[in-house]
């Protein structure tokens, strides 16, 4: 593994309470050889034994992957799985409507996992969704000598694996990066308002808004039907109006939550708001990429699972940019599947981890999902234009943790801040909105 750059600091948030600040590796160079296939058939002790290709049985995988490309990606993957355990049969536990990002998923996989009844492998988001609400409660197993056995450690950069660790041991193993930060935008919409190139600001977007208004064009898609939507754009504007170091800040004690900025942000937000398309208020997260594709709103600030989506659907009439004050700044995420204890086909879910960590498996599921690989070897030639420049944006941007996403504060916080976003954008009531962001953020004790 090369070694830290300053420059290229991944920060990808304060962890709660233990204000752990991450760095990530520089990756090698693209392109290094395919990692060799995963032995076949030792006897099963410990999560870095090799069960039987022959492995039967079945193999439980829970997710809220239901939307186009993250469908074909997790397919992909299981492909890749099958071809190695085809006596597996695998159920895929996504549901739909899982209202973005989780939804009632997470909600339900609480109840089983509380319950005693654990999926055998389920999605997560690397940082405080995984550790703080089922590492910490003793729920997963150490994957030390799976990321040993592997290669992981030097394959994966050391911020990701820090993010995937507590306590200085893995428990989850990171198939993709995200990225939070894009302004996807409809290119024939732009040209057809005299615009040429992505607004860079606020301000920008603003002027650009207002030309689209005066043909009739909402500027802004927006899935006012589940609240976590505006919140994962406010933690875009967020970043863009408090900066990225007082935006880390945030989480490890040291920017105040009452900060102006903060205030500028939901600002900032309304008025946003107020060039959504006229149904926005109906439409659920899962509708939003049609919003978009059918022209009903020229552009959405959105994660690159968007990418993944628009593709899905054939609609190529799109260009995106960082979202408007975000330039050199990557809001990051990484969705991983872990091990819970006492899973019913233990030695299924240890074969499915190292697909999800393979080469193989990331550069299959990849390029589908509109995601980078966790992994710094990808073969490059698998990923598009949009996904090659964010490889590169994630080697030199400064990178912060999504909160919406789980990677910058725990589950408890970011369950208030979409309540307080949500009432945000229904109440418009500011001063109101600030008290409660206040009131989420000492409860969720950052920097303590
Ligand atoms: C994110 C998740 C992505 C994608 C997105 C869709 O939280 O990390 O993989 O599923 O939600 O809403």
């Amino acid at each position: 593994m090369k070694n830290l750059s300053r420059r290229q600091l991944l920060k990808f948030g304060a962890i709660g309470g233990a204000g752990l600040a991450l760095a990530a590796c520089t990756p090698p160079p693209a392109a290094a050889p395919a990692a060799p296939a995963a032995p076949a058939a030792t006897a099963a002790s410990g999560a870095a034994a090799a069960p039987a290709a022959s492995a039967g049985g079945k193999l439980e995988i829970f997710s809220w992957w239901t939307v186009g490309g993250e469908v074909e990606g997790l397919n992909a993957m299981f492909d890749v799985y099958k071809a190695k355990y085809p006596g597996v049969e695998i159920i895929n536990a996504a549901l739909s409507g899982g209202a973005g990002q989780g939804g009632n998923m997470k909600a339900l996989l609480e109840t089983r996992m509380l319950g005693g009844e654990p999926p055998d492998s389920f999605q997560v988001h690397l940082g405080q969704e995984l550790t703080a609400s089922h590492v910490v409660a003793g729920r997963m197993e150490d994957l030390s000598d799976l990321y040993q056995s592997e290669g992981w450690n030097t394959v994966f950069p050391k911020g990701i694996i820090e993010l995937a660790s507590y306590q200085g041991k893995p428990y989850s193993v990171p198939v993709n990066i995200h990225r939070s930060n894009v302004l996807w935008y409809n290119k024939t919409q732009m040209a057809d308002v005299g615009v040429d190139k992505a607004p860079a600001t606020w301000d920008d977007w603003f002027v650009y808004a207002d030309k689209l208004k005066a043909k009739g064009i909402a500027a802004l898609a927006v899935a006012g039907a589940d609240p976590n939507f505006s919140a994962h754009v406010f933690e875009n504007i967020l970043v863009a109006t408090i900066g990225p170091e007082n935006y880390l800040g945030l989480f490890n004690g040291k920017t105040k939550w009452d900060d102006p900025a903060v205030k500028t942000a939901m600002e900032t937000l309304l008025r946003a708001h107020t060039y959504a398309q006229p149904d926005y208020t109906s439409v659920a997260w899962g509708e939003i990429n049609e919003v978009l594709s059918s022209g009903k709103a020229s552009t959405m600030v959105m994660g690159d699972w968007t990418h993944g989506a628009l593709k899905s659907m054939k609609f190529t009439d799109y260009h995106w940019a960082p979202s408007p004050g975000t330039s050199g700044v990557f809001v990051a995420l990484s969705d991983s599947f872990g091990l819970p204890k006492g899973v019913k086909n233990r030695d299924n879910v240890v074969n499915w981890l190292k697909v999800c960590g393979s080469r193989e498996g990331q550069d299959a599921f990849n390029p589908l999902k509109g995601s980078i690989p966790a992994r710094s070897d990808p073969d490059l030639t698998k990923y598009d234009d949009y996904l090659k420049e964010t490889i590169e944006a994630f080697k030199t941007n400064t990178i912060v943790g999504s909160i919406q996403h789980g990677a910058a504060a725990k589950q408890s916080f970011v369950n208030d801040y979409d309540a307080v976003i949500n009432t945000l954008v229904s109440g418009k009531d500011v001063a109101a909105s600030m008290t409660q962001l206040v009131e989420a953020a000492n409860a969720a004790e950052f920097g303590a």
